[in-house]
């Protein structure tokens, strides 16, 4: 299985953006345990942006390809129609992701703009949900 995880807006600061809700671990080493959790069971396409089209533009990408995606939008999660789109469009198995439990944060947290167009979710497990979404598109693509 080829899986494209893709982090959004401010998640190349890892490890010391507010260590406090997202901890200490760098997006390097998050990326670091995934690849050591899939081994040869995926073939994993690593990437951050902090900008909203190259986001959709990786989406597509991971559509064409017949990839899945594990997807970490950060905060365009609660705004993007567009980001929205993308998935419903691209027919690539998509995973929302969160270090945190964004259910557990502020109001504008709550709401998700991408939930309902993704698989599943997975929020609050730190550098786990990444890998619990793994095993979820593995469990589904072959
Ligand atoms: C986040 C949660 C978002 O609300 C926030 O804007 C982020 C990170 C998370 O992984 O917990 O940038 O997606």
């Amino acid at each position: 299985a080829r899986i494209f995880v893709l982090n959004g807006p401010n998640l190349n600061l890892l490890g010391t953006r507010e260590p406090g809700i997202y901890g200490t671990l760098t997006l390097t080493d998050v990326e670091a345990r995934l690849r050591a959790r899939a081994g040869d069971r995926a073939e994993i396409v690593f990437r951050q942006s902090n900008h909203e089209g190259e986001l959709v533009t990786w989406i597509q990408e991971a559509g064409q390809e017949g990839a899945g995606v594990i997807l970490n939008a950060g905060a365009y999660t609660h705004t993007s129609v567009a980001l929205r789109d993308a998935i419903s469009g691209a027919k690539a198995d998509t995973i929302e992701v969160h270090l945190s439990n964004t259910h557990a944060r502020e109001p504008f947290r709550h709401r998700s703009y991408i939930s309902a167009v993704c698989r599943g979710v997975i929020a609050g497990f730190g550098p786990l949900s990444y890998e619990l979404a793994l095993e979820a598109l593995l469990a589904q693509v072959p």
